[in-house]
């Protein structure tokens, strides 16, 4: 039988990050104020530091990724680390070597931190079981379960803007059923205490009843967005639905997309969001996109912040752990 996995030591601080399931309300605040920290003034030089000088940091990515890849990238950069980028699909494994040849032949390179984008569910944990006992594994996506840094990067934004979670009304918008950038903020804000989160999709993509605890569902986008403070939406997560050819763009449009007179339902002081990559005209106009309540640039400024602390923080507690 397999021992049970955790991605926390005994003292409850991370080993791993490969979900925030099981991750506490404590955890999160103290990822958040770290990454707080490493926020520069507009204008200002990127923050440095040495938090990870000496250490090597790897990108292992089996799925596109602009964002989270090159935020990771800088992240680690800008703590000091070296870093190597893999592109999967241009590695040994193309080649026929199995992921754990690779890591052990990366961990020979002295590699510390494995960043893995995959789609296979439950090889994040696989590889973390797999490394040494000095070595992390963050995951930078899993399938369509989770994206932790994603869900951290996407809670210190509202953060920035709205202060405290307690009151907030958040409505997550598109594709739920196939998205683990919806799983990874339903997880976080949940922890956080907002007072509600809602999901709206179509029937095809609504998730089972038994995810997505306690968030109020809608079919329609108007009744869903009505009064909200953040609205996040989600592009289609085409590469995960088959026969997803067929989802006629103009009228999911129609029904899902986010225009300025939808907007205009939510409450005045609503903030949108999006993880990122948009399609335009599709899940989101562009006026509302590029317009004043939009913080879908500031999502991926806070990307590179969130990742510094994520890295930061298993660096330190690496160092607790040492004799
Ligand atoms: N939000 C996000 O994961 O974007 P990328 O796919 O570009 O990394």
């Amino acid at each position: 039988m397999t021992s049970p996995f955790s991605q926390t030591d005994a003292h409850g601080r991370l080993r791993h990050l490969i979900t925030l399931d099981g991750i506490g309300r404590g955890l999160i605040e103290e990822l958040l104020a770290r990454a707080q920290g490493y926020v520069t003034p507009a204008g200002a030089l990127p923050p440095r530091g040495d938090e990870l000088a000496g250490w090597t940091v790897a990108n292992l990515f089996a799925e596109p990724s602009t964002r989270t890849r090159a935020s990771f990238e800088l992240a680690a950069v800008r703590l000091g680390a070296d870093t190597i980028n893999l592109d999967v699909m241009l590695s040994s494994r193309a080649k026929g070597e199995s992921i754990i040849d690779t890591i052990y032949t990366l961990q020979e390179m002295q590699v510390d931190v494995f960043v893995i984008r995959d789609a296979e569910p439950g090889i994040h944990e696989y590889v973390a079981r797999h490394v040494g006992p000095s070595v992390s594994v963050i995951s930078g996506g899993e399938a369509h379960l989770s994206h932790p840094t994603q869900g951290l990067l996407d809670a210190l934004t509202i953060r920035q803007c709205k202060g405290d979670f307690g009151p907030l009304v958040v409505t997550i918008v598109g594709d739920i059923r196939h998205s683990r950038v919806a799983r990874s903020a339903h997880r976080a804000l949940t922890t956080l205490g907002v007072a509600e989160l809602r999901i709206v999709a179509p029937p095809a993509m609504m998730p089972g009843a038994s995810e997505f605890a306690g968030a109020r569902r809608f079919e329609s986008f108007d009744e869903g967005i009505a009064g909200a403070d953040v609205v996040m939406m989600l592009r289609i997560q085409r590469e995960r639905i088959a026969g997803s050819g067929t989802t006629d763009s103009v009228e999911y449009h129609q029904h899902y997309g986010l225009t300025a007179a939808r907007l205009a339902r939510a409450h005045p002081d609503a903030i949108v969001m999006h993880p990122g990559p948009m399609n335009r005209g599709v899940e989101i106009t562009s006026d509302v996109a590029d317009g004043p309540q939009s913080l879908i640039r500031r999502q991926v400024g806070n990307g590179v912040v969130m990742r510094m602390a994520v890295l930061a923080h298993l660096a330190a507690t690496r160092r607790a752990r040492a004799p």
